[in-house]
């Protein structure tokens, strides 16, 4: 049985990314085409909760932006100053008549988490009847990340950070994915008593859960299955790694519904792309947006597709591209059932290839195709007798003056 109805969740996302190096909010930066917040709200919309908070503070605006764009049901909360992830929590207190009865706290910065493990982990909690349930893996590389300190018994004690850990609290591979799943009432009770007194002079969300064990109230554990769901974004080195996997889990996905990508590690496919059945996709494809290809269509090696609509029986040539982008506005090219598209094509949108055409190679498309036409878009060739030996003639005449 699933509880989410009864859920709120907070996503943090106000923390400047000091470690990215950089000028835009952190969960802007790209993986597979998409911010790294489109999969978490992606993952968390699909558990329908009652409602999403999401903290926004450093680059405000820019994420603000997105979210009125891409996720109008999501309420932003202001955090003014960044002073931990406990003070960010806190700032939905302010709604608290709104709250459903359990609150799930998701990181801004972590995008490879499953709607499956958040569904699991509010459950366990329910079950369990625990106030609180901890989303943690274990990782062969716990570096950077908050230690899970548990008893012998294997009951959970408290979370210890990384730069607050001794030599032996650092040997744990046990670590927090900063996923959890919170009784409301235990958690607005308890979070204002958190203190400051840590290595990085913040209000950290971790301290909770000691504060809620030594009251002997429980909090439980949930091991994640695959241990990247975890992974959160801290730097460019783990933005890399984290797109890799989330490549991967795109590829894969499209292949367990009957698409074959010849090299899956060189091909990148957005999330909102769709690709029908026996569709074979060549090495080196980047296929962006909400591109839709139909069925039996062989997509060559080195294209790269944008926002277009592909039909069924499609033949697109090596190293075809779709031009959607004026630099002001994107527009879409449209390619119809059975067109054949000749190697090196340029199909500058907006533009619509119909039925049963062929394009020849390295044309320059600009105009719509008349369905079974044959469209040639490129110089004519001349072929000059002897030019070969005269131009010769000629460089030589030259280096020896
Ligand atoms: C946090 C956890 C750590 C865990 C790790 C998992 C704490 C204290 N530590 O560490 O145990 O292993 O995540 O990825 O919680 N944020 C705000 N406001 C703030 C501070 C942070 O909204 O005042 C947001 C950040 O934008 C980020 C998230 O909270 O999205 C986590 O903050 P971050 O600084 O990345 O925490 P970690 O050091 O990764
Ligand atoms: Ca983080």
């Amino acid at each position: 049985m699933c509880y989410c109805q009864k859920l709120s969740v907070i996503i943090l996302a106000a923390g400047k990314g000091k470690r990215m190096k950089t000028e835009t909010a952190k969960v802007l930066h790209h993986i597979c085409y998409q911010p790294i917040l489109y999969y978490v709200l992606s993952s968390v919309k699909k558990i329908n909760p009652k409602n999403i908070f999401l903290i926004v503070g450093y680059q405000a605006k820019g994420i603000k932006e997105y979210i009125e764009d891409k996720f109008p049901e999501v309420e932003t909360v202001y955090q003014q100053k960044q002073l931990g992830t406990a003070h960010a929590v806190s700032m939905v207190k302010k709604f608290y008549s709104r709250l459903g009865n359990n609150i799930l706290i998701i990181p801004g910065d972590s995008p490879l988490i499953t709607s499956d493990t958040l569904k699991k982990l509010v459950d366990k909690k329910a079950a369990g009847k625990s106030l609180a349930s901890i989303l943690t893996a274990v990782s062969p590389n716990p570096e950077g990340y908050g230690r899970i300190i548990k008893d012998k018994s294997g009951n959970v004690l408290k979370i210890v950070e990384e730069t607050d850990a001794t030599e032996e609290e650092k040997q744990i591979n046990e670590i927090n994915s900063s996923i959890y799943c919170f009784d409301k009432i235990a958690l607005f009770k308890n979070i204002i008593n958190i203190n400051t007194k840590n290595q990085q002079g913040e209000y950290y969300l971790t301290d909770i859960v000691e504060k809620l064990v030594k009251k002997g109230l429980k909090v439980s554990c949930l091991k994640v299955k695959n241990n990247w769901e975890a992974i959160g974004i801290n730097d460019r080195v783990q933005l890399y790694r984290t797109e890799k996997f989330m490549q991967k889990r795109i590829n894969i996905k499209f292949m367990e519904n009957g698409v074959t990508i010849k090299d899956p590690d060189s091909c990148y496919i957005g999330a909102e792309v769709k690709i029908g059945r026996d569709s074979v996709i060549e090495p080196f494809c980047f296929i962006k947006g909400k591109t839709k290809i139909g069925k039996n269509c062989i997509i060559g090696s080195f294209s790269q597709l944008t926002d277009c609509e592909i039909g069924s029986g499609v033949n697109i040539g090596t190293s075809t591209v779709t031009v959607n982008y004026d630099g002001f506005k994107k527009f879409k090219t449209i390619i119809e059932d059975n067109v054949f598209i000749g190697s090196d094509t340029m199909l500058i949108a907006p533009v619509r290839i119909g039925k049963g055409a062929i394009v020849a190679a390295g044309s320059v498309i600009t105009e719509d195709v008349a369905p079974n036409c044959l469209a040639i878009a490129r110089g004519k060739q001349k072929n000059i007798k002897d030019g070969a030996i005269k131009y010769r003639k000629k460089k030589k005449e030259s280096k020896n003056k």
